[in-house]
Formats: C-alpha cells, structure tokens, sequence
C-alpha cells in the first residue's frame, strides 16, 4: 500500500508525471500506467476506529497530542518493527499510552483496520469472546498475575487466536517479564509470544504523578 501526504510526495514516490487528488486519494499518472496512492487515514476516523475497538476514552485525544514525551515506552513502540508488543513496567510509566500511541499509527497507515481495547481488569468474558472476529489486532491491558483461572485462560485463548489467524497482539503487565511467563505457564504460548511481539521491560518514571502536579 503506497501513501502520501501530497501530491509532491505521492508524485515522487511513484515518479509520476501528472496526479489527480481525491478525498481519500492520490491517482498518480506514470510511465507504466495509473497507480493509487492513498492519504494517510485522518485524526477522526482513527479516533472512530478506536472507539468502535473499545479504546479507553481518555487516551483517544492524547495520542495524536503534539507535547507527546518521548517515554521509553514510545520510543521502544517506534523502534519495534515486530507485529506486536510486550511491555512491562510498573504502575504508570507509560505502557498503555505507547501501545494505543502504536496502534493509532499503524491505522494511520493502512497496517491494520479493527483493533480491539480488552483491560482484563474489566472486562466480560462471553462478549469478548463473540467480538474477536470483527478485528485484527487486540490490546491486552493488565495482564496481571492476579487473574483469575478463567481470565488467564480467555487472555491465553486470544493469543492464540492472533497467532493462527496472523492478527496483531499487544499486551501490557506490571510484573516482571520472569514473574509473567511463570504465570502463563505454558511453553507454547510463550514461544508464540517471543514470535509475535518484541518483548521490553519499561523502565521509566511514574507519568501519572507528573500529571497530576
Ligand atoms: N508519551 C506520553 N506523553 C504524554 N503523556 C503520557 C505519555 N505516556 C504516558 N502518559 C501519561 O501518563 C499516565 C500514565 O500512562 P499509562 O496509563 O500509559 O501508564 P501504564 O504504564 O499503562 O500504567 P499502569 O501499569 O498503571 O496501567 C497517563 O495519564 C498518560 O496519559
Ligand atoms: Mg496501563
């Protein structure tokens, strides 16, 4: 998928000769033909796309703010060129913030289209259950060592469903990464993991108490 931001750029990455502009999109004249080059998915219809995927609401405005910090955390996300992430870090360092800040982007850019919020602090079983199929990629926030059997085994289910059916997976934890295998406990998962997403312990300060000040 190409994509461009104007008619410059989209005429130079296909070396084009003429172009017409759409809403949605750039046809760009070239020696071999006419060729799509699309725009970069706006702001509203990202924040759309999120809501619609169950995203906490507080996050939506913020990702696409222009004081974003450059946390460890974002940096790890831009670097990442893996599928997926596994971030884990104390309370407020970060995570959850570079995970949807990650996730906006790659609807930016046409790499994904349905991304699923799922906070397994929060969340209902039986209805996450009948939703995986209308996305492509799932957040799981709070992966913590304090769910209970049927939490694990939801969370664990939803890996595998990202790994057979090549959807995207991000997850976040506050427990260390040793703390959180032994909890999962089950060597072909963490296999699927280490396949699927770059795994990174946080280290940073807590954001939390700087906002409030
Ligand atoms: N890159 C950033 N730029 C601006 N604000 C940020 C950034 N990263 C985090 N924050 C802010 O810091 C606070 C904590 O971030 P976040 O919720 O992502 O932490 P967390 O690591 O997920 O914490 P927890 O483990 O408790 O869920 C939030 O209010 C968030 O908006
Ligand atoms: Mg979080």
């Amino acid at each position: 998928m190409l994509v461009a931001k104007t008619k410059e750029e989209a005429l130079k990455i296909v070396k084009g000769e003429s172009v017409i502009e759409t809403d949605r999109l750039f046809w760009v004249k070239t020696k071999n033909g006419i060729i799509r080059v699309f725009k970069p998915i706006s702001k509203e219809l990202i924040i759309r796309k999120l809501q619609n995927g169950n995203f906490p609401e507080r996050y939506l405005e913020d990702v696409f703010s222009k004081s974003i910090k450059k946390t460890q955390a974002i940096l790890v996300a831009l670097k990442s060129k893996k599928e997926g992430l596994l971030l884990s870090g104390k309370a407020g360092v970060g995570k959850t913030f570079a995970c949807i800040y990650k996730v906006a982007k790659l609807i930016q850019e046409y790499k994904i289209n349905a991304p699923l919020y799922i906070s397994l602090q929060d969340f209902n079983i039986a209805e996450e259950r009948e939703r995986l199929k209308d996305f492509d990629t799932f957040l799981l926030d709070d992966f913590n060592p304090n769910l209970n059997e049927y939490e694990k085994k939801f969370a664990i289910n939803v890996i595998y469903y990202a790994y057979h059916r090549k959807k995207k997976i991000f997850i976040t934890t506050n427990a260390d990464i040793k703390t959180f295998f032994e909890f999962l406990n089950e060597e072909p998962i963490l296999s699927r993991l280490r396949e699927l997403t770059d795994i990174k312990v946080i280290n940073d300060k807590d954001y939390r108490l700087e906002v409030k000040r």
